[in-house]
């Protein structure tokens, strides 16, 4: 082949998604010739040998000595770093400490000694048993179930290094939305090979299981939790996985949720159908990890359904369950306040369950870095009161494995926070980009400068084109990519409609949760929710979350409401044309694919950007009857064209730019 045919070849590849070359070693750096010594005081095993390989490849130089001690306040999982000249000391009670040191080591942490926040630091991935991942937006799944056990890629090796290297210890492999079978003798060898891969990585495999496996798989006429069959049923599974993976981790359950089984069926409680589960587990050492997403309506008011179910629970639960909380009370929002679960079930542990794949925030268009969201909720809830984190994985079999390839610093942010979640998103950027984008040792720091305060805003730039104010939820229907706030399906749930949400009629608009309204506040601590339930005191970004307020409203800004809301948007609009500058300046200093990449990426934000502009500021000026601000350019959109925009894509993808061209 001639180079200018290879060369074209290589083009359409690229423009067709078929190779991706930058970012597929994320933020690991490749191995390297310039030799490392290493050395160790201790028997080396699986986890130590890792250690020894990746040390002696990580272009490090000088030596480094990894050193078992018998120290108790490292805990399991710590290390304590130290060098002098060009030696390096790693040091830690266990091997899985030592790995955690040499990772950090590579990754040029400083000197001293560092120890988790919690012991269980989980991803969860969304994955089906077809190879469709719900939400996912960076290709199929990672695991080939059809090809396992027999043939185990080679990219879970990768999976398991690049998790290990930011503290990550746990992953479910499969949606919550379970598919019973993975639970079946045909698929746990299937599991098991996976665990193997992940074993010396410190990563223990657990499943989502669905609450009606013993009558799936096995045909029992019921699943009540109480029926002593049920209960035998799930101890011999138990029994049955242990012996295939004898650390295995446990069960993730989502139980009387969008459709999905549970105790509730039969007449029991949460608690009681999560103890069955959990005392099948326990003589094996394993969790239950019990999801509090529900909203089956029992009050007018979504919201304020977990805290409805679960809170009177508190204390029943055995003490191998943990509550796994989203973030927020409704369903990863790009911005939502906390949710009142987390605090109120002082007899119950409690874990954080933070949505890393962007649902609602773009998809894989969207460049939104997420740290600053998940810093955001630990200021509201203290870390303390946690006893885990999980993160809704952004994995995929993409070659750069998450679509955007910055949004590799979504799964590093919270890698690194799930470990420590006193970290600012900043300072765990200034650790990445220099891992991931900025590789070579002469950049200039105003470039870093620009791509980190390009990525510290996008968050917020998101916020403003999407849902300023606290407006949430009034995204497409069943996709959730686009604005939709108009939007009406015929025998939908009311509480999946954006109306539902958005209330806004000539009077004003917001969802009014205080007192005077669903009373949402009152689940909030008595200052906070006094605080939430004043306008004059609810901190603007929560405004339209808890008030049905007029247009006219004066803000704190001394603006009218519909005036601040337009500036919200244009800002939003303006925020992602800077981010196309900014990217810009960072050209000469980035890998040219990377650069591409990117740049096409951010050119599809701001087109939409505009879109949810255009279509919000459109929809709801219907409503207020009030122009906009001067400063705020006119739409470049016609809202009845918006309002036919049907993007037909299912609940497993991204739409393309091509197709949103054509539309928008
Ligand atoms: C959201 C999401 C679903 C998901 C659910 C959950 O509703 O849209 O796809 O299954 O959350 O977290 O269980």
């Amino acid at each position: 082949m001639n180079k200018g045919l290879l060369l074209t070849c290589l083009i359409v590849l690229l423009l067709c998604g078929q190779i991706h070359a930058a970012g597929e070693s994320l933020w690991l750096a490749p191995h390297s010739e310039s030799a490392t010594t290493v050395s160790t005081n201790v028997k080396v095993s699986p986890t130590l040998q890792i250690c020894i390989d990746e040390l002696r490849a990580s272009g490090l130089g000088g030596s480094v000595d990894l050193k078992r001690v018998k120290d108790r306040t490292l805990g399991r999982d710590g290390y304590r770093i130290s060098r002098s000249g060009t030696e390096a000391t790693v040091s830690a009670a266990t091997d899985l400490g030592l790995l955690y040191g040499s990772y950090a080591l590579m990754r040029g942490a400083a000197d001293g000694e560092s120890r988790p926040a919690y012991d269980l630091r989980l991803l969860n991935h969304w994955d089906n048993l077809d190879g469709t991942i719900e939400r996912g937006y960076a290709g199929h799944s990672l695991w080939r179930w059809n090809e396992l056990p027999g043939t185990v890629s080679p990219r879970y090796k990768e999976y398991a290094r690049a998790n290990a290297s930011i503290g990550i210890n746990g992953t479910v492999l499969n949606n919550v939305n379970a598919s019973s079978q993975i639970l079946s003798a045909e698929y746990l060898p299937k599991v098991a090979a996976i665990a193997d891969v992940l074993r010396p990585y410190g990563i223990r495999v657990f499943l989502s299981a669905n609450f009606a496996a013993p009558v799936q798989l096995s045909g029992l006429p019921t699943a009540d939790p109480q029926d002593p069959a049920v209960q035998r049923w799930w101890k011999d599974k138990a029994k049955e996985i242990y012996r295939l993976i004898p650390d295995f981790g446990g069960f993730l359950v989502k139980a009387n949720s969008e459709g999905q089984p549970g105790p509730c069926d039969y007449g029991r409680t949460h608690a009681q159908g999560a103890n069955v589960l959990a005392r099948a587990l326990k003589p094996h050492g394993g969790v239950v990890m019990w999801r509090s997403f529900v909203y089956s309506p029992s009050d007018p008011d979504r919201a304020k359904q977990a805290y409805i179910e679960f809170q009177p629970l508190d204390g029943q639960f055995d003490d191998n369950v943990i509550v796994q909380i989203k973030n927020g009370p409704i369903d990863f929002q790009p911005r939502e306040p906390y949710s009142p679960l987390f605090g109120a079930m002082a007899a119950t542990p409690q874990m954080a369950e933070l949505q890393i794949t962007q649902e609602y925030l773009g998809h894989s268009n969207h460049l939104a870095y997420l740290a600053p969201m998940w810093e955001e909720f630990f200021r509201y809830v203290d870390p303390a009161s946690l006893k885990a984190v999980a993160g809704v994985a952004n994995i995929g079999d993409d070659a750069n494995y998450t679509g955007h390839p910055m949004a590799q610093a979504n799964w590093y942010a919270f890698g690194r926070m799930a470990w420590d979640p006193t970290l600012r998103s900043d300072e765990i950027l200034r650790e990445w980009l220099p891992l991931s984008v900025f590789t070579t040792a002469d950049t200039p720091a105003e470039a870093v400068d620009t791509v980190a305060s390009m990525m510290l805003g996008s968050r917020e730039a998101v916020v403003d084109y999407m849902m300023p104010l606290g407006l949430h939820h009034i995204f497409a229907f069943g996709h959730h990519y686009g604005p939709e706030p108009w939007c009406d399906v015929e025998g939908a749930r009311p509480d999946w409609l954006p109306r539902y949400y958005h209330r806004a009629d000539s009077a004003g608009i917001g969802f009014d949760r205080t007192s005077r309204g669903s009373n949402a506040v009152s689940q909030y601590p008595a200052d906070f929710a006094a605080l939430l339930d004043d306008p004059a005191t609810c901190p603007d970004e929560f405004l339209l979350w808890f008030h049905h307020l007029p247009w006219d409203y004066r803000m704190k800004s001394g603006e009218t409401l519909w005036n601040e809301l337009c500036h919200h948007y244009e800002r939003g609009v303006k925020s992602a044309e800077t981010m196309q500058r900014q990217w810009a300046e960072a050209e000469p200093y980035v890998a040219a694919d990377l650069y591409a990449d990117v740049a096409a990426r951010l050119m599809t934000q701001t087109r939409d950007a505009y879109w949810w502009r255009d279509a919000c500021l459109g929809y709801f000026g219907q409503y207020s009857g009030m122009p906009l601000p001067e400063d705020v350019r006119q739409p470049i959109n016609k809202l009845e064209d918006l309002q036919n925009i049907q993007i037909k894509i299912t609940n497993f993808e991204c739409p393309k730019p091509e197709v949103l061209n054509k539309l928008r």
